[in-house]
């Protein structure tokens, strides 16, 4: 590669991702970037972070203790959920959330799991035809993926999103990692 051209690449979100991170994807008094740094520092998670033209261009974190929300969990133990995943809104359809997934699935095969699960909203028709196209299988489950954020007054607002559960099995994963997939 040249030297200077631009780098794209996923890898572990760092400290100093965190601030870089939180002015591409805004998530204000929330504060969910810090709160995904910290699950990776105590090692519940991997937060992965996608740079484009050296820019942060979106992130997604692979909880490795199961899905976030308890009944999803107690249905699928065990499976790993990439959770929050999300690109900048003038760097989507350019193929940076399906690395980011892709990433996801290569360090669960690394870790010996054989499936990955991911929710997507009910109303999420074009997220959920992405994944869907990768791979993903709609298990039937449903469920309501609950939290909160705390708007720029200070106000805390509690949600709770339809969603549906989706996994995948990472069988042809594991096969390509053999053949020297890495992130
Ligand atoms: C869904 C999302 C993560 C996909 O990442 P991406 O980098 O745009 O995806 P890719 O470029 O790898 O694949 C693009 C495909 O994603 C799908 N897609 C889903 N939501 C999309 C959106 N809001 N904008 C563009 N494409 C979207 C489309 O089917 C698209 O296919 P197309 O390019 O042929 O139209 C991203 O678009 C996003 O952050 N959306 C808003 C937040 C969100 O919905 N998060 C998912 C929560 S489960």
């Amino acid at each position: 590669m040249p030297e200077g051209a631009p780098q794209n690449f996923v890898r572990e979100c760092r400290a100093q991702d965190v601030p870089v991170l939180e002015k591409a994807v805004p998530t204000g008094r929330s504060r969910y970037h810090e709160a995904r740094y910290r699950r990776q520092s105590e090692g519940l998670s991997t937060f992965l972070i996608a740079y484009l033209d050296d820019a942060p261009a979106g992130c997604g974190e692979v909880r490795w203790q199961g899905p976030k929300e308890s009944d999803v969990r107690a249905q699928f133990p065990g499976c790993p959920e990439i959770n929050g995943l999300t690109v900048v809104p003038d760097r989507r359809s350019q193929g940076v959330g399906t690395t980011i997934i892709r990433a996801a699935e290569a360090l669960a095969v690394r870790r010996g799991h054989h499936r990955i699960g991911m929710g997507v909203g009910e109303d999420n028709a074009r997220a959920f035809a992405l994944y869907l196209r990768l791979g993903y299988e709609d298990t039937g489950y449903r469920y309501l993926d609950r939290y909160h954020y705390t708007d720029d007054r200070g106000t805390r607002h509690e949600v709770a999103d339809p969603c549906r559960f989706l996994v995948k099995s990472l069988q042809r994963a594991a096969a390509r990692e053999r053949g020297g997939f890495t992130i």
